[in-house]
């Protein structure tokens, strides 16, 4: 989604603003724009990618000044035009020389643009941004940070935004509701950005902005405040990550950086958190709810898209080795259902970003209906860790790739712990989970094997890579394996495939078969493997190609697939972390052949910011 960069201090602005756009890019964009405070105010957008912004101000013999602002578009309101693209600005024969970089959704704009227009503002695009530009020009009095205050008094919906104005010069203004904004603190300077990425190369001191929080920045101080101008003080914190770790090193793609980094990622997210001998588990984080956790009735784990795919393999492992009464949904589902959730439920909220706003809408909905909420997260200090009563961290390292890759691994590892921690405490015994430790432990070595193997996957994968459609197919706890198989294929190379239970394909999909079409079964030795060569042999029967991922040592599988990929065998709770590497590694190779942006692929945003 949306990303926001702001510069203030006594370098030239332009290159730390592009620098860090760039930094940003992976989050998902359609067009960019900067503004540059020097003597006035001085604007360059464009559609596309931030290297045509780039030559466009190149072009105009550059941008001079040590203050600016710059974004990066992912189109909600108004289509993908020059137009549309940040900054907007107040209206210019009544205004102030006000530009606003908005990442959010401003939802009372219509009212608020009638309410401007009948009082002679004219808007020149189609956003909810330039609203907030004129509301924040109509109120202005001379003094920015008080006519920004005075006007998210006015708004409802989402923000992050950065404000300059040509009267201040020196100063800019930044605040947020519901959408992410950070400000890294340097010596004599300030650097905001809607995540770290943008700001490790300048400074490792940084702060969150809480939600209604807006922070004044000058080159010498800055002030925070709520926006009823009650001042508070931020916490300022170490950012966790190095720079080198947003650093491509020898791979084509961040995709194939992450997919390699799983095995150290999982070795990481393990550390100091599992004592094999002792069988017990060590999560900090949520220790103070052990009690709680060991005698609630139900647990909902809520998530999107990959991250829903982890909630639904943690329902598995929660019923099976918690022995607790576990579902998975759609944040997006659970928010607007009328949930029956009290204080006998567990939420877990599970994302990598920290960020997803249908997932962050449906915690704050349960934790208002008393329930206990947990965040399984990676993003330190995002708005789901924060508003979560605890939580988890993944410590998989920051995922840059769009599609995700390491943070589902993580997310699975993590879920297993917690089911284990919660089982503990409930019947399980001290030798059992030992042994099961002991297994999450041999994990990161297994995924090590399957990414080792990733040419044999790419040889199968030239011989499907013309073909428009693929099923991907899996039982019991591989069958979100088999969604999120489908759901790489088809985000990074645009081909249409379909994940669902193997048993399910007799209901009505199994008319879709035709001669040669892929059909990827999870087909690992476990509890339902004689179902699985079952429905394997239905789809063969009527002319599908069978691409099986097995276990090593499978001489059956060989007699009834095509093309088997072979992978360790780890316990069945425990597999589905082994079995979605080579899917995650087949749609790397798809994309790669068909020409695809992998990293950036087309209409997708990594953190997804708004419902
Ligand atoms: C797919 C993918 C998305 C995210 C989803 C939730 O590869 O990355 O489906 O999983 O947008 O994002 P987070 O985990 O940040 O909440």
């Amino acid at each position: 989604m949306c990303g926001i960069v702001a510069y203030i201090g006594r370098k030239q602005a332009i290159p730390v603003l592009l620098e860090g756009l760039k930094r940003l890019e992976y989050r998902g964009y359609d067009s960019a724009g900067v503004g540059v405070m020097d003597g006035g105010l001085k604007v360059a957008r464009a559609v596309g990618r931030v290297r045509v912004l780039e030559e466009k101000i190149d072009e105009t013999g550059g941008l001079p000044g040590t203050l600016g602002i710059a974004h990066t578009r992912w189109a909600t309101h108004g289509g993908v035009t020059e137009a549309n693209a940040h900054p907007h600005r107040d209206d210019r024969g009544k205004g102030h020389g006000i530009a606003v970089i908005h990442n959010g959704i401003i939802e009372n704009y219509a009212v608020l643009k009638k309410y401007l227009e009948e009082n002679g503002h004219t808007f020149t695009s189609e956003t909810d941004t330039e609203v907030l530009a004129h509301l924040i020009g109509e109120l202005y009095r001379g003094d920015l940070e008080k006519a920004v205050q005075a006007a998210l008094r006015e708004v409802t919906g989402a923000y992050a935004i950065a404000v300059i104005c040509e009267k201040e010069p020196d100063t800019l203004v930044v605040a947020r509701k519901g959408s992410p904004l950070m400000v890294g603190v340097g010596n004599g300077e300030y650097v905001v950005a809607s995540d770290s990425s943008a700001i490790v190369a300048h400074t490792t001191q940084a702060f969150t902005l809480a939600d209604y929080t807006v922070a004044k920045l000058t080159r010498e101080s800055f002030r925070t405040s709520t926006i009823d101008d009650v001042e508070i003080t931020p916490e300022v914190r170490e950012l966790e990550f190095e720079l080198a770790e947003l650093d491509l090193g020898n791979f084509d793609h961040y995709m194939l950086k992450e997919i390699h980094e799983q095995p150290r990622a999982l070795r990481m997210c393990l550390q100091g958190r599992i004592d094999v001998r002792g069988g017990e588990i060590v999560l900090g984080g949520i220790a103070q709810h052990a009690r709680t956790l060991a005698n609630t009735k139900r647990i909902v784990l809520v998530g999107q898209g990959t991250a829903l795919h982890a909630c639904m393999v943690g329902r598995y492992l929660m019923e099976d080795m918690a022995k607790i009464a576990a579902e998975a949904d759609f944040a997006s589902e659970f928010r607007y259902r009328n949930p029956i959730v009290d204080f006998g439920t567990t939420i877990i909220a599970v994302s990598q970003s920290g960020e997803t706003a249908d997932t962050l809408a449906a915690l704050q909905e349960a934790k208002q209906r008393g329930a206990l909420v947990l965040g399984i997260v990676n993003a330190v200090g995002s708005s789901i860790a924060r508003e979560t009563d605890a939580g988890i961290y993944l410590r998989v390292g920051p995922e840059i790739g769009v599609a995700s890759t390491k943070a589902f691994t993580g997310q699975v590892m993590t879920a297993a712990m917690l089911a284990l921690f919660i089982g503990r405490r409930r019947y399980l015994s001290q030798e059992y989970v030992g042994k099961m430790l002991g297994e999450l432990a041999a994990i990161p070595d297994k995924i090590q094997r399957v990414v080792d193997a990733s040419d044999t996957i790419r040889s199968i994968v030239a011989k499907h890579v013309e073909r428009e459609n693929w099923l991907f197919l899996g039982r019991g706890i591989n069958y979100p394996v088999a969604l999120e198989g489908a759901l790489k294929l088809k985000e990074i190379s645009y081909i249409h495939a379909e994940g669902m239970p193997a048993a399910e394909m007799k209901h009505g999909p199994i008319a879709l078969i035709d001669s040669g079409m892929p059909a990827v079964f999870i087909a690992t030795r476990n509890s339902q493997y004689e179902k699985v060569l079952s429905n394997i042999a239905e789809v063969r029967s009527r002319g599908g190609h069978i691409i099986a991922v097995a276990t090593e040592g499978d001489g059956h599988i060989g007699t009834v697939a095509q093309d088997v990929i072979y992978v360790p065998d780890a316990p069945e709770q425990l597999q589905p972390m082994v079995n979605v590497v080579p899917l995650q590694v087949l749609a790397y190779h798809a994309a790669v052949m068909r020409g695809k942006d992998v990293d950036k692929p087309r209409n997708l945003a990594k953190s997804v910011t708004v419902e």
